[in-house]
């Protein structure tokens, strides 16, 4: 049993990380004969991705998936730990686990993700929830065959977490939720530390894929028909800054546009590492979108400090200025939190006045919540809930007001949409995204699933637009 430790996890060793192919085990190769599986995904597109590589893995063991959690053999919650919600959510979830397995005790528990990293949730599993059949971490996510079949052959309890990332592991199987759309890791870790954040805990130091590995497997996407790529990472700016040659995040945005996928898309940005070199390669490559997430945290520069994101409100603005200067029609999206501890309402309003300034495209809200073991997380907070609770309400008044200005901005124009598929509204609507990253909906025929197609933007709301397609061919 390899249990996780913090002590261990905040360490950043300097041995080199070696590269090291994925080995399928032949011998397990019918464990899953006849079982089906279900894996429910909470956190980002990183722990997304993660899980189209679980399913490849499980299907590789003779596994089926099923869209049916309740009538599945193998049930796997892949958490979160960003946010106390994300937590709550994955043990609401065992609970409902716990009574399906009193019914049914051949149903098998697993869990992993960035909530398997942490201490006290391991100590959880292993004294309140005992229906938890095996537990794997974000750095050995390859070893899940192994741990799944010593759990099957001994029945008992079966917890692998390495608290250290190990090498970084190439040629992963993996099952693309989409025929059009693919998500490609170039980096893992994060060695920033922000001191609300407990990703740097979860998913170890960075490390940067070798751009042969991810050209590689770009050009094989686009032999495949694929016409979107986003690359992901933490904070992919500082993609390269772990290698001893000079090959950065330009150079990679440039060769990754150079392999011709129609689509390339990128997150997350910090602010810190964003150069001007990598503002002129998106605004040479027409296949690089026109949409930055640049999460900014706060708008005042004492938090901000406070925070350890490394910059000021005026070096935001003069960072975020210059992209909406050289790159014509970007969107700009962000990330805020508010009631970190010692906000005052004069330091909130820092913060409003930052986003009245960058009329963000799109903005993802948060309150703070406090994340064991980080350094916020010792810091003193006497702002009651109420009043942050006041404070994101007032925050969402404003950066609504301006995603619907935008989109308003829109009606008229004829944008490029990729479109994804049916939306909720039935089989004869159709939606996808605009290259600034807008939800558009607008009627068509299924063929067009897939495509890159014009479409005249005719209404505009808060979160999505209205169109009709003006051209069903190619871009
Ligand atoms: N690597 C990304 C962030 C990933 S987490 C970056 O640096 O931009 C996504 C977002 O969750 C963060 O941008 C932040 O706004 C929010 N977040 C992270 N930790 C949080 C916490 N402890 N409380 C509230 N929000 C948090
Ligand atoms: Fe967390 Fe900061 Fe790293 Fe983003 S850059 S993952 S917010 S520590
Ligand atoms: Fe959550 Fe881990 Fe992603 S904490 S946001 S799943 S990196």
């Amino acid at each position: 049993m390899k249990l996780p430790s913090y002590q261990e996890a905040r360490s950043r060793k300097k041995a080199a990380i070696e590269r090291e192919e994925y080995h399928k085990e032949k011998e397990l190769s019918h464990i899953g004969e006849k079982k089906t599986y279900y894996v429910k995904t909470y956190g980002c597109q990183m722990n997304e991705h993660d899980s189209e590589n679980i399913k490849a893995m499980l299907e590789e063991l003779g596994f089926i998936e099923s869209l049916e959690m309740e009538a599945s053999d193998l049930v796997i919650l892949n958490t979160c730990s960003i946010r106390e919600n994300a937590h709550n959510k994955a043990f609401g979830m065992l609970g409902r686990l716990k009574h399906l397995k009193e019914m049914r005790p051949d149903l098998i528990i697993g869990l992993c993700g960035c909530m398997a990293q942490e201490e006290g949730v391991v100590d959880e599993i292993l004294h309140k929830y005992r229906q938890v059949d095996f537990v794997f971490g974000t750095h050995n996510l390859h070893r899940l065959p192994m741990i799944l079949k010593k759990y099957m052959d001994s029945g008992k309890q079966e917890i692998e977490v390495l608290s250290v990332e190990g090498n970084l592991i190439e040629g992963m199987p993996v099952k693309r939720a989409s025929k059009y759309k693919a998500y490609v890791n170039i980096m893992y870790g994060c060695d920033k530390f922000c001191t609300y954040c407990i990703v740097p805990y979860t998913r170890g130091k960075q490390r940067s894929r070798k751009k042969e590995d991810i050209l590689a497997e770009i050009r094989s996407l686009v032999a495949d028909g694929y016409q979107e790529v986003t690359l992901l990472g933490q904070n992919v700016n500082a993609y390269g800054k772990d290698f001893a040659e000079d090959y950065r995040m330009e150079n990679l945005l440039e060769d990754v546009a150079k392999t011709g996928i129609p689509r390339v898309r990128f997150m997350t940005s910090h602010p810190w590492d964003f150069t001007d070199a990598m503002i002129d390669t998106i605004a040479k490559y027409p296949n690089i979108m026109p949409a930055i997430h640049l999460p900014v945290q706060s708008g005042s520069s004492r938090i901000l400090k406070r925070m350890g994101r490394r910059y000021t409100k005026e070096e935001y603005l003069t960072l975020f200025d210059k992209i909406k200067e050289k790159i014509p029609g970007v969107s700009v999206s962000t990330d805020i939190i508010v009631g970190f501890p010692g906000e005052t309402e004069e330091d909130f309003q820092d913060t409003l006045d930052l986003v009245e300034h960058c009329q963000y495209d799109n903005a993802f809200t948060f309150i703070f919540s406090k994340r064991e073991n980080t350094a916020a997380c010792r810091l003193k907070d006497d702002t009651p809930l109420r009043e942050k609770e006041q404070r994101l309400y007032r925050l969402n008044q404003v950066v609504n007001r301006y995603f619907l200005e935008n989109n308003q901005k829109l009606v008229g124009k004829v944008v490029p949409v990729l479109v994804d598929g049916y939306n909720e509204n039935g089989k004869t609507q159709l939606f996808g995204y605009t290259d600034t990253n807008k939800l558009i909906n607008f009627d068509g025929p299924d063929a067009l699933i897939g495509k890159i197609i014009s479409v005249e933007v005719t209404e505009a709301k808060t979160w999505s637009l209205d169109g009709i397609i003006v051209e069903p061919k190619n871009h």
